[in-house]
């Protein structure tokens, strides 16, 4: 399920979905995002069956049966970082459905060891099933991406300075409402594919039911030409970003909180009932679809 390939080359390590397994780590660590969740560690993970890797299928999901304790630890879910680090890369993800539920935060992200003069990139973001789906850079100062954007996305603003934002970066939205959530999923998921190189950093999104999916795309080829790829949903240029001193090596990450900085603090606004922690510690059923079901990830280099 893991590839790791050269750019339009051939494949180095072809994989199934066990290499999730061997290839991240399942890392039970605090959300410094203050999400209302536990995540666990792999063999947790794996015996309460929130992660199952099978064949062509990896479901990450969060816990759907117990009531929590308002005083106790929050919902069990899991944390996912690639053990490889990767600088300039190519991904492909193939997710056939996301997290849903109104105080799910699902995440699908980048970022270096030195936050955030290493710089984030976030690829498939979002929160309360509050679609359509913002591609974000975070960095340190120095950082902007005016000029000529090729892109069908809309851009939240032009510096990705953590400090200039409060911590927002720069972001992209994507005009279709399909690229998040519940839409997203009954769309069957669909490909995000993320190129970084010297001339910056793009993101792809092709509905599993768009026509015009690239064939090195849908096939998961052995390599890939992004040039045919067409116009990207975000274009962050490196012309006002030198990306070799804002970008470090990165790991990936895939994961899922609840509540937080994010999804809690917009949590009625986004028409979800009464109090974001309360919700999720008391309604278990509420998150039986709270789970990423991703067909493969390649990593092309
Ligand atoms: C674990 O989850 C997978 C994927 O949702 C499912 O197919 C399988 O039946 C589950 N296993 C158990 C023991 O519940
Ligand atoms: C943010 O600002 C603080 C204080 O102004 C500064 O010390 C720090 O280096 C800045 N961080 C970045 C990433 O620019
Ligand atoms: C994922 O984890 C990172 C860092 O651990 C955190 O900043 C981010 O908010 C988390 N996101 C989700 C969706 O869990």
């Amino acid at each position: 399920m893991l590839s790791t390939v050269l750019i339009l080359a051939c494949v180095v390590a072809p994989a199934l979905s066990n290499d999730f397994l061997s290839g991240f780590t399942h890392e039970a660590i605090a959300d410094p995002t203050h999400g209302r969740v536990n995540y666990v560690d792999q063999a947790t993970a794996l015996a309460q069956n929130l992660t199952y890797a099978s064949g062509d299928t990896l479901i990450l999901r969060a816990d759907h049966t117990t009531v929590l304790s308002a005083s106790g630890a929050g919902r069990n879910s899991v944390r996912l970082q690639s053990n490889k680090v990767y600088s300039n890369h190519v991904t492909v993800w193939n997710i056939r459905h996301m997290p849903q539920g109104c105080g799910t935060w699902p995440a699908v992200w980048e970022v270096g060891q030195d936050w955030p003069n290493q710089g984030e990139i976030d690829i498939l973001e979002g929160v309360n099933d509050h679609g359509p789906d913002q591609a974000t850079l975070h960095t340190n100062s120095g950082c902007t991406v005016g000029g000529t954007r090729t892109m069908t996305g809309t851009s939240t603003g032009d510096n990705c300075d953590v400090n200039a934002t409060g911590n927002s970066g720069c972001g992209v939205t994507s005009t279709d409402a399909s690229s998040y959530g519940p839409a997203f999923n009954a769309a069957g998921g669909g490909f995000y594919a993320m190129e970084r190189s010297n001339s910056g950093v793009k993101v792809w999104l092709w509905l599993r039911n768009s026509g015009s999916i690239p064939n090195d795309v849908l096939n998961g080829g052995t390599s890939v030409d992004t040039d045919k790829w067409g116009t990207p949903l975000a274009d962050f240029p490196s012309a006002s970003c030198d990306m070799a001193s804002h970008f470090g090596p990165h790991n990936i990450i895939i994961n899922l909180t609840f509540c937080g900085d994010w999804a809690g603090a917009v949590f009625a606004n986004d028409g979800c009932p009464g109090d974001c922690t309360t919700y999720v510690d008391e309604n278990p059923s509420a998150f039986i679809n709270a789970y990423f079901d991703v067909a493969w990830l390649k990593v092309y280099q």
